[in-house]
């Protein structure tokens, strides 16, 4: 089996990220970890992945001064220069343009905070207390041109308890996003997960396999 090459794309502390590069330790997995890019050169995830021996690239979005294009086609010259298979967006705070998503179409997943289609956007902890939802979570998905949109390849689910805060919260969903972005990850790369009509994603996984994605 050859290994899918991998870049994850971050803008911070990169927690997402380390559940990745743990994932992708055990040689079975379908994919390795081949490039972390960062659009923030301060971002904490890139140490993180340099300690791990992983290579690392910073494109400043700041440098390109607005021109969204512009900075896509950097990222997107770096991702080809390293062969990369599948690009994975783990905490990556930049709207992209159509230019980088239809140039990944099918090839780029993100992890949102939220059981979308709900609380697309950022604060979804906040909203999600404020509307007093019971169950909460978070969710991968390929990437399309509408943020936070795209055909949904794994959710994990975690209760809003009344004692919660956004922060308490938070911690919750972050333990669900370390076990779904991986299995996710391991779907896409295997070729398990495909898109069907455009919209949804079949992943063959049994009702044992997710049961551990409520709350685990
Ligand atoms: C994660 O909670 C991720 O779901 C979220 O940013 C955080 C990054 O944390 N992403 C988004 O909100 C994208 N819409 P991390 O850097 O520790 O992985």
């Amino acid at each position: 089996m050859s290994r899918k090459k991998i870049a994850i794309l971050i803008s911070g502390r990169g927690s997402n990220m380390g559940a990745l590069i743990s994932a992708a330790m055990d040689p079975s997995f379908p994919a390795e970890i081949s490039l972390v890019l960062s659009n923030r050169p301060d971002a904490k995830g890139l140490q993180r992945a340099q300690d791990f021996g992983i290579p690392t690239a910073v494109v400043d979005h700041k440098d390109f001064g607005g021109d969204r294009e512009a900075f896509e086609k950097s990222v997107d010259e770096i991702l080809k220069a390293n062969k990369i298979d599948i690009v994975v967006l783990a905490g990556f705070m930049r709207i992209l343009s159509p230019y980088l998503v239809n140039a990944w179409a099918g090839r780029m997943i993100n992890i949102h905070p939220a059981l979308l289609p709900s609380f697309k956007g950022l604060a979804t902890h906040e909203r999600a207390l404020e509307e007093g939802v019971k169950l909460h979570g978070a969710t991968v998905h390929f990437v399309s041109a509408e943020m936070d949109d795209g055909p949904i390849i794994i959710q994990g689910a975690v209760p809003v308890l009344d004692h919660d805060t956004p922060d308490s919260l938070a911690a919750r969903v972050l333990g669900v996003e370390h076990k779904i972005y991986p299995k996710a990850l391991e779907l896409v790369a295997s070729g398990k997960a495909k898109v069907k009509g455009g919209t949804k994603v079949t992943t063959g996984d049994t009702a044992e396999a997710t049961a551990p994605l409520i709350w685990p």
